[in-house]
C-alpha cells in the first residue's frame, strides 16, 4: 500500500505585509525584492495567539475536514517544522492533544523547506509496511521568530503559515518518492536561536538569528532541484511531460522557472504563491497543494510532482496520482 492524499488544508496568519511596508524597516525596496524574487507579499503572526501550534492545528483540522476523516481514526501525526513553539513537547504531540486524535503517534521532523517531504516519504514507508493506514501531515514554520529584522538579505523573504494533509493507504497514490542530504553543505544555511545557560559552558545566552548565503542557496536549488527531478522520474519510467503540474518548494520565483526551463515546460504546470505567502519553508508545499486543489485545479488521476530543498542542505521530491 502507498500513501495516497485525501484531503488538504492550510492557515495563513490575518496580517499582511506588503514589501511597501517591510521598507519602512530595512534599506529596501518593493522593486529590489520582486525583481529578485518575486515575492509581493507574506503573511506573518502579528498576536500571541497566532502561534505554530494554532496554524498547525487548523491546517490539519481542515484537511481532516476535507477528507471527512476523525481525529479519532489517526494512526499518525507528522509535523514537519524548525520554528516549534517547544522543544518539547512535540508540534505533532500538541497538535494531537488540541485535535484529540486519542489512537495516533505523534513526532516532529526537522529538514528545514524540504520537511514536509521527508514527512510524506516516511508515511508512504509506514503504509508500505503495513504499520499504519492514516495519517495527518502538517508543514508549518512561524519563521518570523527565527529571523534578524535588521538582516534586508533574509527579513523580505520569509512568511508565516501552515499546510497539511490528510493521508491514507490505497493501491494508488504514491508512485514514487526520493530524499536526500548533504550536511557537509550545511553552513550556508544556519539557525541556532537557542539560549545556553550552563555555567560550565561559557558561550553567553545571545540568540544566533537565521543566516543564510543566499547566493550560494540559488546555486545549490537550481542544480540540485532539477537533477532529484529528473531522477525521480527516471526512477516511475515518466517524461517532465507526463506531469501535470510540478508543485516546487516556494522560496524565490526566479529558482521555479530556471527549473521550469531545464525541464523544458511551460510556466503554466508550475503554479506558485511566492508571490503573496513569500517562502514559508516546510509550509511551502502543502498551502501551494491546499490552495490549487481549492481553486479546483486538480483532477482524480491527476499525476502532480512535489519538489523541494532546504537548509541541512536537504531535498526531496514524491511523483502522485492525485
Ligand atoms: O528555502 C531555502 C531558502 N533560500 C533560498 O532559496 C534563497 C536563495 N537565494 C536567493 O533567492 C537570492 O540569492 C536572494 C533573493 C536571497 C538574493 O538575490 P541575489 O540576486 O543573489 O542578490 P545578492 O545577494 O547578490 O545581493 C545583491 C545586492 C547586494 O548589494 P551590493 O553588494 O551589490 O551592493 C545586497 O546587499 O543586493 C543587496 N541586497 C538588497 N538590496 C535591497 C540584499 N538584500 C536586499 C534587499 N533590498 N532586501
Amino acid at each position: 500500500m502507498r500513501a495516497k492524499i485525501i484531503g488538504t488544508g492550510s492557515c495563513l496568519p490575518e496580517k499582511i505585509v506588503t514589501n511597501d511596508s517591510l521598507s519602512g524597516l530595512v534599506d529596501t525596496s518593493d522593486e529590489w525584492i520582486q525583481s529578485r524574487t518575486g515575492i509581493r507579499s507574506r503573511h506573518l503572526v502579528s498576536s500571541k495567539q497566532e502561534t505554530t501550534l494554532s496554524m498547525a492545528a487548523k491546517a490539519g483540522q481542515a484537511a481532516l475536514e476535507d477528507a471527512g476523516l476523525l481525529p479519532q481514526q489517526l494512526d499518525l501525526i507528522l509535523v514537519a517544522t524548525v520554528s516549534s513553539d517547544f522543544l518539547t513537547p512535540s508540534t505533532a504531540c500538541m497538535v494531537q492533544k488540541e485535535l484529540g486524535a486519542c489512537h495516533a503517534a505523534a513526532f516532529d521532523i526537522n529538514a528545514a523547506c524540504s520537511g514536509f517531504l521527508f514527512a510524506l516519504n516516511t508515511v508512504d514507508a509506514y503504509f508500505q509496511a503495513g504499520i499504519y493506514q492514516t495519517a495527518l501531515i502538517i508543514g508549518v514554520e512561524t519563521l518570523s521568530k527565527l529571523i534578524d529584522w535588521s538582516d534586508r538579505s533574509t527579513c523580505v523573504l520569509f512568511g508565516d503559515g501552515a499546510g497539511a494533509v490528510a493521508v491514507k493507504a490505497s493501491e494508488e497514490g504514491m508512485v514514487a518518492c526520493l530524499q536526500g542530504s548533504d550536511g557537509s553543505g550545511g553552513d550556508i544555511l544556519v539557525c541556532k536561536s537557542r539560549r545556553n545557560n550552563n555555567p560550565y559552558v561559557h558561550t553567553g545566552t545571545d540568540l544566533d538569528y537565521l543566516y543564510m548565503n543566499g547566493q550560494e542557496v540559488f546555486k545549490f536549488a537550481v542544480k540540485k532541484e532539477p537533477e532529484c527531478i529528473q531522477s525521480l522520474l527516471q526512477q516511475a519510467g515518466m517524461q517532465p511531460s507526463d506531469v501535470d503540474y510540478y508543485l516546487l518548494h516556494q522560496a524565490n520565483y526566479r529558482i521555479i522557472s530556471s527549473i521550469a526551463r531545464k525541464l523544458k515546460l511551460p510556466l503554466e504546470k508550475f503554479p506558485s504563491n511566492v508571490g503573496h505567502c513569500g517562502n514559508t519553508s516546510a509550509a511551502s508545499i502543502p498551502i501551494l497543494l491546499d490552495e490549487v486543489h481549492k481553486k479546483g485545479m486538480l483532477a482524480e488521476g491527476n499525476t502532480i510532482l512535489l519538489s523541494g530543498f532546504g537548509a541541512g542542505l536537504t531535498w526531496g521530491a514524491a511523483l502522485l496520482k492525485w
